[in-house]
């Protein structure tokens, strides 16, 4: 490449961010530019990141300008570059951005449609010998527990759910909760990352490590770990990972991935078949495969992978933690106030769960989007879910507060 070339190509590859040598978290100039990044209606924040991300623009442009090739330009499609469709070919600069930000091989890494589908392939596909038992939080999603009460049902199995506590804030607590729950017949361990209804962080490495020593195959629910917290899966040392992209990473909606470990993938068969149906070589394309799919979402997803190196993994889980430290802080000065996340900072990042003495959770949501066009979740009868990223300000947060001083 020309040294004009290549400095084309690298100015090409920022460009809006100039690159700082200090990343900090609470540079409002950085954040500012940021934000500015973001199509986000500036009359209201958004603070329901854990349903749904809101993209940057970058990538609805991405998505967009795909979706206007397939309607007007389609009959140039001759098959002879990479395909239009998704579904079938592999879409391997997408798939090694994503298997890199996890840390594992690219082809223990599937592309799915959400977690729900990369759970089910996961519950579907292992052969678990009658009597086999499941052992999962009493804290799961039900796209977390659904699957599993599904398999057992069919394998003539139970599920049995463990009571962790409410907020779980103590590690070795947790890890001592889960140790006792696994028995002989225990055959696998299905736990969140993050649990999605009050934000903790769960010692995962730990309760891996001890579920393999008994031969319990784990799966770890990333759903609202990914792009919020590091997530190494080889670190974490589960058998499998499963996760979604439309959250914390902000791509549309509708991707999900499925990590399963080189050594155990081939124990897991196909629920969804196509051609690579029975490739063992490479176990993430044979769970990719799904039929005709959108190239354009893909090309959203890949926006947003490169938008998020584009800032820094580290840099964006600096930022969303700064703000969750931020709105616990100032929720800690206001009497009866509630909060339901874990109180041990290292396990809370940019979800936090809390309520107000004698308001309920819905009415508390109803009073943040009615005085002040706030939308955190209306998480459950006494508390919301407030959930913080980079689209997200102080200011925002002070509104916030605002409104429960008021209250
Ligand atoms: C912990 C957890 N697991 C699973 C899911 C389901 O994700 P999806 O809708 O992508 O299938 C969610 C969604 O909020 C979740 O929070």
């Amino acid at each position: 490449m020309t040294p004009r070339r290549s400095f084309l190509k690298s100015a090409l590859a920022v460009p809006f961010l100039p690159q700082q040598a200090l990343p900090r978290p609470e540079d409002p100039a950085y954040w500012a530019r940021v934000r500015d990044q973001f199509m986000l209606s500036r009359d209201k924040a958004f603070f329901n990141t854990g349903t749904i991300g809101a993209m940057p623009r970058v990538v609805f442009e991405k998505t967009v300008e795909h979706l206007r090739k397939m309607a007007t330009d389609v009959a140039d499609w001759d098959y002879s570059g990479p395909d239009w469709i998704s579904g079938y070919s592999d879409v391997p600069a997408i798939r090694g951005k994503a298997a890199r930000l996890l840390n594992c091989d690219v082809k223990e890494l599937a592309l799915t449609e959400n977690v729900t589908s990369a759970n089910s392939f996961v519950a579907s596909g292992l052969d678990l010998p009658e009597g086999a038992e499941i052992i999962m939080s009493d804290q799961e999603h039900v796209g977390g527990t659904s699957p599993w009460l599904n398999a057992a049902k069919r394998h003539g199995g139970t599920v049995t759910e463990f009571q962790l506590p409410k907020p779980a804030h103590d590690r070795a607590e947790i890890v001592a909760i889960v140790m006792n729950a696994m028995r002989p017949r225990t055959r696998v361990l299905f736990l969140s990352h993050m649990i999605t209804a009050a934000g903790a962080i769960l010692p995962v490495k730990e309760i891996c490590a001890a579920a393999r020593e008994r031969g319990v195959f784990t799966v770890i629910d990333g759903a609202q770990a990914f792009g919020h917290i590091p997530v190494d899966v080889k670190e974490i040392g589960c058998d499998a990972y499963v996760g979604c992209f439309h959250k914390w990473m902000l791509a549309p909606a509708g991707e999900g991935f499925l990590y399963l470990r080189s050594d155990r993938a081939p124990g897991v068969w196909s629920s969804v078949a196509s051609f690579s149906w029975n490739n063992h070589d490479d176990n993430g394309l044979r769970f990719s495969q799904r039929g005709t799919g959108s190239m354009s979402m893909m090309m959203g997803l890949e926006a947003a992978l490169d938008f998020h190196n584009q800032i820094g993994p580290q840099r964006v889980q600096q930022r969303i933690k700064y703000l969750g430290d931020y709105l616990r802080a100032g929720l800690r000065k206001i009497p009866k106030v509630k909060i339901y996340s874990p109180v041990d900072a290292s396990m809370c990042a940019g979800i936090t769960v809390y309520g107000v003495d004698g308001v309920s959770g819905p009415q508390l949501a109803k009073e943040m989007w009615d005085r002040a066009r706030l939308r955190p979740r209306g998480s459950s009868a006494v508390a919301i879910r407030h959930c913080t990223h980079i689209y997200n300000s102080p200011e925002e947060i002070d509104r916030a507060l605002g409104v429960v001083r008021a209250l």
